[in-house]
């Protein structure tokens, strides 16, 4: 039975592999700026206003024209080398990079390699969506969406990129109010597609521009139309809800099976959702589907971006980890002014687990907040057993016989797993309705298509008061999700628990010489579920969370730069759900969803920097991860140091004080966000600066990918102008630079640091005193005092006479005194 899963899964990949082994897709750079780079002179082009930093008018005849006559030489350069029914280019990039993507042969991409005015040729890698099928066990967000006063106009204007899995439109989270409507937004010039299936448009006012981008998952043989829509359909749910989680409405009431669980909110539920779908259900997506989704999203004029994807692994063809036709793409958006907040991966909790490299973009790390769901089952013999199960009690002071599915099946041919309780037509109704019906909770559950959403429904169909699900074996450290169900149910998690149960269910049941059972005597009750108990030890960093230190390299080297940079909820994460999605079994058909990842950290980032954007419209995207860096938190609601989930030895959860290799700078603390007094701005020319100053990047590389020589140095890539300080290998003494802007009155800092006794700290000067829009150097100096062959950490610390406090993370590891 679970062979023959397996196998059909193997045979398929197998044929999808055969069905691509031929031609691949792959991402080719050639010379020549792109659209965003474009300073003019080219091939009889005039001079265009491109300040770095400075968003460009991408409707001017210029660029038009310009990026026109880019395309036709990525046209030219294909028909010189190759007969037209030989390839097929999927996408030309003119404005943030300029190359193309093309479906060729692995001897072709050796011929283009080799073509003159090629600078490079990546063969296109997959990305997942940063989800985690991880089952967790604590937590639910509810502080984190702010509703009502002062956050109704929040994100006003502002419009929210999302590169993802699509949307449901109709979601009421999603809907343009019918009070207060939306007005028009002509600066944004993002396409609407129409729905294939409904004849009408995606956008609503509320949503204003919907594309989807999946021409390598299509000649890659990947797409299949029937469950991932050739459209911006969320056929998946994960798009859906980061839209939500960012931009959602205000106040939309979450409902499943009849319960309410509260009322979701996006973080700026006033800004505008642009879709730009580029990821789908099984595979997540390519990379150059998701290129051609940024470069739009850039050309159409979003704010944010909000990139819930991250590569699989990293690219094979590049050296290093800041230098990839993704990283590049991004950091042109970021020369644009556009903010990226991305997933810092779900590799956690193992060290160098990221998969978000570079320090143009902000990277997410996901906290567990502080709701858990807890329920109960009582037996007959008294005992309390405990479990999880989002799901209303039994009728209070009664208890009801329970029956094992095993026991009452009626199809004994061996054919199905009757004791996972997926099928109602298998079991006896007559025996099962007005009782408790006992499932186990096999394999299928974490590889296959079962699900808890089926338990009910199959104890629902069948008449039973209510339904438990054993867990009877499953490895240490094994977390489990609570799932909210419309009946009473409850998922008996602990093995021992389980066996107990089973225990006093068969010393109670009396069977006849066939085990055939006689009587049913056991009874249980199950408690009530929906209610959350709140924990103070949250925020805490999420075991599935990818942690640091960053690396610069492939062989996994330390990079001078300190990831993830800030901290956010991304677990138990109720938010909108695609109706459409098929890919969390417990939420087929639903409109909200509860998941977790670094996925749903991320557009709360996105959100919140929207929030600092409407509130500052010139800040540039540096600035407004600065702002949201420097107050961030590193305390819990219970005032202790923010604490990580690990595994000890033994595989099972511990906690841990959290590191900024855990966490960045905190946790995001989003009202003082918009006030943070100092930032720490940079623009493209320090980002060049970090890369021409990191070791082992080669130049010419460096200007294959940015069309920008290297003659802008740093020093030292620990001295690119980031609101943390990462020194990956400290020797004896050094010095690191920092400058600081002053965005409100003047104002005078008293600057300290503090770091682990193994590395000596200090800050000069003492204090300044900034004036408004003035910027001022300060130096950190460490030393090393014994060499421990661990990291340090530490902080310095700006503390102002009108209030505001700025903090940085600093991380050191010390090699020689
Ligand atoms: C339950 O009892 C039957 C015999 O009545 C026995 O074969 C079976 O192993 C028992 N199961 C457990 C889990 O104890
Ligand atoms: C998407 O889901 C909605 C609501 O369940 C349904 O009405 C619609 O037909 C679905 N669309 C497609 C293309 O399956
Ligand atoms: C935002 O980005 C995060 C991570 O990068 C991702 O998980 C999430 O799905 C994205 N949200 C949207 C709405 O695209
Ligand atoms: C950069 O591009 C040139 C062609 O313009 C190519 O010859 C060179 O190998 C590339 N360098 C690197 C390091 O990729």
């Amino acid at each position: 039975m679970m062979m023959n899963v397996e196998h059909t899964f193997l045979i398929s990949v197998i044929l999808s592999f055969l069905l691509i082994a031929n031609s691949e897709v792959y991402i080719v750079t050639i010379e020549g700026d792109p659209v965003i780079s474009y300073s003019g002179g080219i091939d009889g082009f005039e001079a265009t206003a491109v300040e770095s930093d400075q968003k460009l008018d991408f409707t001017s005849d210029l660029i038009t024209s310009y990026s026109q006559h880019l395309e036709m030489r990525h046209d030219k350069l294909l028909e010189t080398l190759f007969d037209a029914e030989m390839y097929t280019k999927l996408y030309s990039y003119k404005h943030l990079i300029n190359g193309f993507a093309v479906h060729i042969s692995p001897e072709q991409a050796e011929k283009l390699r080799r073509a003159p005015g090629v600078k490079s040729v990546d063969q296109d890698w997959k990305v997942r969506k940063l989800t985690t099928h991880t089952p967790q066990f604590l937590g639910l967000p509810t502080g984190v969406w702010p509703t009502g006063g002062g956050f109704d106009r929040a994100g006003e204007n502002i419009v929210i990129g999302f590169v993802d899995s699509g949307i449901f439109p109709h979601h009421p989270s999603f809907q343009n109010p019918r009070i207060d409507p939306y007005e028009p937004l002509p600066r944004y010039r993002g396409k609407c597609e129409v729905d294939p299936h409904t004849k009408t448009s995606f956008c609503n006012g509320k949503i204003v521009g919907a594309q989807h981008f999946a021409k390598a998952a299509t000649v890659s043989g990947a797409f299949n139309p029937e469950i991932d829509f050739a459209s911006p359909l969320d056929g998946d749910g994960h798009g859906s809800h980061t839209a939500s989680i960012a931009a959602g409405n205000n106040g939309v009431p979450v409902r499943l099976h009849g319960y309410e669980y509260g009322r979701a909110s996006g973080m700026a539920p006033r800004a505008r959702i642009a879709v730009y779908k580029a990821l789908f259900r099984l595979f997540g997506g390519f990379v150059s589907d998701v290129v051609a989704a940024i470069e739009q999203a850039v050309h159409d004029g979003v704010d944010i971006i909000n990139l819930s994807v991250g590569p699989n692994s990293p690219p094979a063809t590049t050296r290093t980890t800041f230098l990839n036709p993704f990283d590049a793409v991004l950091l042109s958006a970021v020369k644009s002014g556009v903010f990226v907040a991305q997933a810092a991966g779900n590799g956690g909790p193992f060290a160098k687990t990221l998969v978000s490299y570079s320090p143009w973009i902000a990277s997410v790390a996901a906290a567990v907040d502080d709701r858990r769901y807890k329920n109960h089952l009582t037996i007959g013999n008294g005992k309390i057993l405990a479990g999880i199960g989002m799901s209303p009690a039994t009728r209070l002071n009664k208890k009801y016989t329970l029956v094992a599915a095993n026991d009452v099946m009626l199809d004994t041919s061996g054919k199905s797993n009757p004791a996972d309780c997926q099928k109602p037509e298998v079991l006896n109704k007559n025996k099962v309705q007005g009782n408790i019906l006992l499932c186990g909770y096999s394999f299928n559950f974490v590889i296959g298509s079962a699900s808890m959403a089926k338990v009910a429904e199959t104890a629902k169909s069948l008449g039973a008061v209510g339904f438990v699900l054993a867990v009877e074996n499953a490895s240490p450290g094994t977390k489990f999700d609570p799932v909210p169900v419309g009946i009473p149910g409850i998922l008996i998690t602990d093995v021992d628990k389980s066996a107990e149960l089973v225990d006093y269910y068969n010393v109670s049941t009396s069977r006849d010489w066939n085990g055939r059972v006689k009587s049913f005597k056991a009874v249980g009750a199950i408690g009530d579920g929906l209610e959350p108990i709140l924990h103070k030890s949250a925020p805490m960093v999420a075991l599935f969370s990818a942690r640091g230190p960053n690396i610069k390299d492939y062989s996994f080297q330390d990079a001078d730069l300190l990831k993830p940079d800030i901290l956010a909820p991304g677990s138990l994460i109720w938010a909108s759900w695609s109706p459409n999605g098929t890919d969390e079994a417990n939420y087929l058909g639903e409109h909200f969803a509860m998941i977790s990842g670094t996925s749903m950290a991320a557009p709360h980032i996105a959100g919140i920097a929207a929030l600092v954007k409407q509130k500052h419209p010139h800040w540039s995207p540096a600035a407004i991860k600065s702002a949201l860096m420097t107050t961030s938190k590193t305390l819990d609601r219970g005032e202790r140091p923010i604490l990580a989930q690990q595994y000890s030895g033994s595989e099972t959860t511990t906690f841990v004080k959290a590191t900024p290799f855990d966490y960045g700078s905190g946790h995001v603390n989003p009202r003082a966000a918009l006030d943070p007094g100092l930032i720490f701005d940079a623009g493209y020319e320090d980002y060049l600066g970090f890369l021409c100053t990191t070791p082992g990047l080669n130049s010419n590389e460096i200007r294959n990918y940015t069309h920008q020589p290297c003659n802008y140095k740093l020093g030292h890539p620990y001295n690119l102008n980031s609101p943390s300080i990462a020194v990956s290998h400290l020797v004896r003494t050094q010095t690191v630079t920092r400058t600081v802007t002053n965005v409100d009155q003047k104002e005078t800092y008293r600057i300290t640091a503090r770091m682990s006794p193994a590395v000596d700290i200090e800050t000069s000067p003492v204090a300044m005193t900034i004036l408004p829009g003035e910027s001022r150097k300060f130096y950190v100096t460490m030393t090393v005092r014994s060499v421990t062959g661990t990291y340090c950490f530490g902080e310095v610390f700006l503390k102002g006479d009108r209030g505001h406090k700025v903090r940085i993370p600093v991380v050191a590891m010390g090699y020689d005194r």
